[in-house]
């Protein structure tokens, strides 16, 4: 089946590597996010199911070991739990969240429910720990940090002592340094723990003394590598190329493995942003010399779309008309044994998938989601362990032009998605006239870089507004623009209000049918960066 193809891939593109740090995935939306860091720190990383057997473990190696975080609770039948051999195993172990209740519940601690859940942030004390684990941290005995648990430890197992407390939890770190065994019940991996990357680091180089001798490069290498021991020596590959990065660095991996064997498929399904077809064709046929099929498919997208509003169902149709279409082409153009994808993590980790067994489902992404079961292409997704700003380097590695590579993301539904309510013709000629209107304007205050995404959203409520002597009744368009290092969390960006100001001016005044602009002040969590 394709999905266990492409997670033995992603298994070689992760590559095994001795000296490395390895990352047991236990179900946490951040556990991809932990091997990140770590290649951040040039140590080679990789994500690997919880159950992995101590002997596979010490078969690869690693210098050491950590244990992500879980949406279960220890004292769950079916929360995930690994090898019973681990803890003896002799490599160091840094055990997250759930990871440290992991540990303290099995070597004889206690775990409790917490009086309340614990979520955001958080001071631990951490006094005058000499712990290398803390080390360059904690300048004044306290370390803001943040928390997300409904558990805590009520008692450490023997040998085990508390390296940092809170108000509400007497362990908020423990370790048993003789047997090289840590824990911290924060998350070190997320950017609300500002010193969370000093913490990883001690424990990677310090205490497990990994090895620093990797680095972005090898992401290309590795998936380049991966590619070529899933495709065959003869077989054709189809490529979904969007124009956005993500399909662009997949087309170029696939490109670099195996040539002119691939072949890109450009589907306008009229969901696209302005001139998107013509700068595709500019920049993958003209320039980088790629073979690629333009399929107009707008009217058979439109017909598909017709009458729906509900958000789920509208990318559960855009995904399979999608793969659909792709499946005609395959058909005219010959024998194609692969598909190949720009599925990112954070792709992943949001649809519920066998990597996440225990992740509770967001959104279903068009790349991941809406494939039918009579899908006959096995799937090739060489980004499938990488989080955007990964794909860039590797994107920059390959020689692709920055104005594709700093692109900033667009999601593969499209436009569709930003249009609440039906999405008609019309709806989509203003959308798209507005749209281009913001990134223009952002890119003339030379804030385009410098923010993860920045758009508009068609909004279905009418409003009143009034233009020269006459009313006008038209819709409420609002302008998203956020920061965000990988779109796992993102924040509203404070664009300058002149900027702001330009923008709505233009829009009100160039976009026929938009009465009003606002702009969207929400940050994810709660929110969701896009409106559907
Ligand atoms: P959300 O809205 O889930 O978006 O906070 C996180 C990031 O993912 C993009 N996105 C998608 N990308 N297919 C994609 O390829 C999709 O269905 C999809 N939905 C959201 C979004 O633009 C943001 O960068």
């Amino acid at each position: 089946m394709a999905a266990d193809a492409v997670s033995a891939a992603s298994e070689r593109a992760a590559g095994v590597e001795t000296g490395g740090i390895l990352v047991l995935d236990f179900g946490s939306q951040f556990a991809q996010l932990i091997t990140r860091r770590v290649r951040e720190m040039n140590v080679h990383a990789a994500l690997v199911p919880y159950d992995l057997s101590v002997d596979e473990i010490l078969a690869r190696k690693p210098a050491g070991i950590i244990l992500s975080g879980s949406p279960y609770s220890v004292y769950d039948d079916a929360g995930p739990k690994p090898d019973a051999a681990l803890w003896s195993a002799g490599v160091p172990i840094l055990g997250v969240c759930y990871g440290v209740q992991l540990m303290a519940h099995q070597l004889g601690g206690r775990v409790g429910p917490s009086n309340r859940r614990e979520y955001g942030p958080a001071d631990v004390t951490i006094g005058v720990s000499t712990s290398p684990l803390f080390a360059g941290l904690g300048g004044n005995g306290v370390e803001r940090v943040w928390m997300s648990h409904g558990d805590s430890i009520v008692d450490a197992p023997p040998g085990f002592t508390a390296l940092a407390t809170t108000d509400s939890t007497p362990y908020a770190a423990l370790a048993d340094p003789a047997r090289n065994l840590w824990g911290i019940q924060f998350h070190p991996e997320v950017v609300h723990t500002p010193n969370g990357r000093r913490l990883l680091q001690n424990f990677v180089l310090e205490i497990a003394k990994a090895k620093a001798t990797w680095t972005p490069g090898r992401l290309a290498e590795d998936a380049v590598a991966a590619i070529r021991a899933q495709v065959g020596p003869t077989d054709r590959v189809l490529c979904a190329l969007s124009g956005g990065v993500d399909s662009a660095v997949a087309a170029a991996l696939v490109h670099r493995a195996i040539g002119d064997r691939l072949t890109c498929v450009y589907v306008d399904h009229g969901l696209m942003r302005k001139r998107e077809s013509e700068i595709l064709r500019e920049v993958f046929a003209e320039r980088l010399g790629m073979k690629i099929v333009m399929v107009d498919a707008q009217e058979r997208f439109q017909h598909a779309l017709e009458g729906v509003i509900d958000p789920e169902q509208k990318r559960t149709i855009i995904g399979r008309e999608f793969i659909r279409v792709f499946d005609e082409e395959s058909t005219r153009a010959g024998e194609f044994r692969f598909l190949a994808q720009g599925t990112l993590y954070p792709d992943v980790i949001e649809s519920t998938s066998k990597e996440t067994k225990s992740a509770q489902k967001i959104k279903t992404h068009h790349n991941v989601g809406g494939l039918p079961d009579d899908l006959k292409f096995e799937l090739v997704e060489p980004l499938r362990s990488l989080f955007k700003d990964e794909v860039r380097a590797v994107g920059l590695e390959l020689g692709l032009p920055e104005s594709v590579v700093l692109r900033q993301p667009f999601p593969g539904p499209g436009l569709a998605i930003r249009i609440i309510g039906e999405v008609t013709r019309e709806r989509l000629d203003t959308l798209r006239e507005a749209d281009w209107i913001v990134i223009d304007e952002i890119k003339a205050a030379g804030l385009y870089r410098s923010l993860w995404q920045t758009f508009a959203v068609l909004t279905p409520i009418r409003s009143v507004g009034v233009m020269g002597d006459g009313r006008t009744y038209g819709n409420v368009l609002a302008i998203r623009a956020v920061t965000s290092e990988d779109g796992m969390t993102a924040d509203w960006a404070r664009l300058p209000y002149d900027v702001m100001a330009k923008i709505s001016s233009r829009i009100v005044n160039e976009v026929p049918g938009v009465t009003r602009v606002v702009y969207d002040i929400t940050s994810k969590p709660p929110a969701t960066i896009e409106w559907e």
